[in-house]
């Protein structure tokens, strides 16, 4: 026991931990079938959810709306809204726990009427018109509180053009995190069943990297960094720990790692079946993530994890 604690090579903890919320705008906290164990939370219910969050340890949050179709467009301009749903969120969490750390999500899939991270013109995505769109996101969010703004849509020379805007905004303090490698998977399926967010013609693998390329990540990396990235993300996580441990290799900027929906799923399934031990894999998971190189992962496992690491 005392010899394996002395030559444990990784060590999980609940501070290593950022935990994915879904929002939407009613007043109710719904269950999402297709997600079992999360919720769209109302903004009440995201509170109250935050709080025993940090209880157990977990110090961090990253917040998915589900935007009411109505507020849709083809440009997306919901998504630098004052009032918008983000906005209070942000707002209402950060006068509720001054330390929390709030992380969003910059891209326009929840605000696009088309359910791609860009604006689409004639079945193209339009990479610099998106980035403008992108930027007056980040400094809204911003504005409302957030912390680490993390641009999810692998739009060319988006970390750069953010770094500038937050900048010029006077948010010299508010950190970016790149999804630096972030794959073209189908791993994300039951998110964007989550969020009503599936794009509604062609995928997103013009924007989205190739499952087969190693070599491309150390590429984005490596424009990442040169564009003022703070944090760089692998995603999805258990499928890419060689990509993780690349990016750990290469970069002495911190690495965080998402796994993503379908990889929760996966375990959450298969746990429910009997077939599987939910606590031992969801564990190992998180362990291989971090072995990786990883130092924060993204997981719904969050609170689970963090109070099973307390006990
Ligand atoms: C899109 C976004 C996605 C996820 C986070 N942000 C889905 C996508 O690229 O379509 C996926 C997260 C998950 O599957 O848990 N901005």
């Amino acid at each position: 026991m005392g010899l394996r604690a002395l030559t444990r090579e990784t060590l999980l903890s609940p501070g290593d931990f950022v935990l994915p919320l879904f929002l939407h705008d009613l007043e109710v906290d719904e269950v999402i079938p297709s997600m079992p164990g999360c919720r769209r939370w109302s903004l009440d219910g995201m509170v109250k959810e935050v709080g025993e969050a940090l209880a157990v340890g977990v110090p961090a949050v990253v917040l998915f709306p589900a935007v009411d179709h109505s507020l849709k467009t083809k440009r997306g301009e919901e998504c630098f809204n004052y009032e918008g749903l983000v906005q209070r969120a942000i707002r209402a969490l950060k006068s509720a726990y001054p330390e929390l750390v709030v992380m969003t999500d910059v891209a326009l899939d929840p605000y696009n009427i088309d359910g791609h991270d860009g604006i689409v013109e004639e079945g193209e995505i339009l990479n610099d018109e998106t980035i403008e769109m992108l930027c007056k996101q980040a400094v809204s969010q911003a504005e409302a509180g957030a912390d680490i703004i993390a641009p999810s849509d692998m739009m060319d020379g988006r970390v750069g053009a953010l770094r500038g805007a937050l900048d010029t905004a006077g948010y010299q303090k508010v950190s970016i995190c790149s999804y630096t490698a972030k794959y073209a998977s189908a791993y994300y399926g039951p998110f964007r069943g989550a969020l009503g967010s599936a794009p509604k013609s062609g995928d997103k693998k013009s924007y989205q990297m190739d499952p087969s390329n190693r070599r491309e990540a150390l590429r984005e990396l490596l424009l990442d960094e040169d564009e003022g990235a703070d944090i760089v993300m692998v995603k999805p996580a258990g499928a890419y720990l060689d990509i993780i441990s690349d990016l750990r290799e290469h970069t002495t900027l911190p690495v965080a790692a998402y796994q993503v929906s379908g990889e929760y799923l996966m375990i959450k399934s298969a746990s429910a079946e009997g077939w599987i031990c939910e606590e031992s894999v969801m564990m190992e998971s998180l362990i291989a993530i971090k072995r990786a190189g990883a130092d924060m992962i993204l997981t719904y496992f969050a609170k689970e994890a963090a109070r099973l690491l307390r006990e």
